[in-house]
């Protein structure tokens, strides 16, 4: 039997979220349906609706999710009903080249993402006789979805749904940004460009993994405030502020690394990025947006630079969300500062102005039942 749910959709590029009940099927083979309890607001999402991402259209919104099992279809194993999960924004097959050589990030199931379609090639949000996908495959802006088996994380039932749902996107991402993808050590200095939900955690992961300098660049000032929460060592308006006192502190050596996390991805960042690590420096670009990499081969190849991009933190998150979930226990990890507010589905848009007036580290939608 199929069930009503409601949910926030985009119909075409620039049109704002729409409030509106869809038609949900059941789950079928391998898959789950969860009653979502909680969901995050990522900057991923507005590029979707804003038109920067391409996304078939018309598509559920959202792919930071926690909630509970609440049917399974038919073969399902990697969760039952009843236990508590967070979404992966990217699934996790276990079995194809990635995932069985620690490169879960890249699994081959996320061919999907920007279609929003189910492994089988069909959909399970419709309306009037029109298939709406999930972003992500999955579409966390409802009060229940249907996903693929490999979306699902189980997760410890004392861990709240609103902090849960981070770690299914933006926790990860930028924490792994800086430990896997950057591979920060201790004693370097780190810059990082961006300091919204995804920075917060680059700033956090720099932190653990023992970084002398962490240092952030952010044009709004509570961003810079909340950055010392989450362990930065110094803050900065501009980039050249912050390039100046690289300079200064590391003796003309520049840093080892710069991480992008800024909302929108531009030429200008990527430059100031690539000239603030010295030799052997490696720059991180997790931002998405539009931004050309217009650097003459000069650049990288005197100082031996690095030039790395990074989905989801290269993390495996079968094995990383856990372990996050850990840190967040023991205190090391901090996810409580990073939900500023909360909204119900209904305030999807003003969350997202929010988010982009720099009032906001994440905005989170708790879902009414
Ligand atoms: N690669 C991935 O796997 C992945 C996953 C999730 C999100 N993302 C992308 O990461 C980016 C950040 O996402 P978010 O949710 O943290 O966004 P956000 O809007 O919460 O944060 C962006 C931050 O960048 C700051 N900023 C804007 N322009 C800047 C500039 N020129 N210099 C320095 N700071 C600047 C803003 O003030 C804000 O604090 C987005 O582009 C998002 O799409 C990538
Ligand atoms: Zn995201
Ligand atoms: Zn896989």
């Amino acid at each position: 039997m199929s069930i009503v749910t409601r949910a926030a959709v985009c119909r075409a590029p620039g049109t704002p979220w729409e409030i509106t009940e869809l038609e949900l099927d059941e789950p079928r083979a391998n898959e789950v349906r969860i009653k979502y309890y909680a969901a995050g607001l990522c900057h991923s999402d507005d590029h979707i609706q804003k038109g920067d991402a391409p996304m078939r259209m018309p598509v559920v919104g959202g792919h930071e999710g926690a909630g509970v099992v609440d049917a399974v279809g038919p073969g399902v194993t990697r969760v039952a009903v009843g236990d508590h999960v967070v979404c992966s924004f990217i699934p996790v097959c276990g079995k194809c080249r990635y995932c069985s050589t620690a490169r879960q990030a890249l699994c081959d199931e996320g061919k999907n993402a920007g279609i929003g379609v189910l492994p089988d090639g069909t959909f399970r949000f419709h309306q009037n006789g029109e298939d709406f996908g999930g972003l992500c495959v999955l579409g966390t802006f409802s009060q229940y979805g249907v996903v693929s088996e490999f979306s699902c994380i189980k997760i410890p039932e004392d861990i709240p749904f609103d902090v849960a749902s981070l770690v299914g996107c933006g926790v990860p991402t930028g924490w792994g940004s800086a430990v896997h993808a950057a591979g920060v050590r201790a004693g370097q200095t780190v810059v990082i460009y961006g300091c919204g939900g995804v920075g917060s955690n680059a700033v956090q992961g720099a932190r653990l993994a023992g970084a002398k300098n962490v240092i952030v660049v952010d044009p709004v000032e509570f961003k810079r405030d909340m950055a010392k929460v989450f362990g930065a060592t110094h803050t900065f308006a501009s980039a050249k502020e912050a390039h100046d006192f690289v300079v200064e502190t590391t003796w003309g050596e520049l840093a080892d690394h710069a991480i992008i996390t800024v909302g929108i991805l531009n030429d200008e960042v990527i430059k100031n990025a690539v000239q603030v690590v010295g030799k052997a420096g490696q720059v991180t670009i997790t931002a998405v947006g539009n931004g050309w990499i217009d650097e003459n081969p000069g650049m990288l190849i005197g100082y031996q630079r690095r030039i790395q991009g990074s989905i989801f933190g290269m993390c495996n998150p079968l094995y990383d969300v856990p372990r996050l979930l850990e840190l967040y226990r023991s205190g090391d990890l901090k996810l409580d500062e990073l939900i500023t507010r909360r909204y119900r589905l209904d305030e999807v848009n003003q969350g997202y102005q929010d988010m982009l007036d720099g009032k906001n580290i994440r905005g989170v939608i708790i879902h009414e039942h």
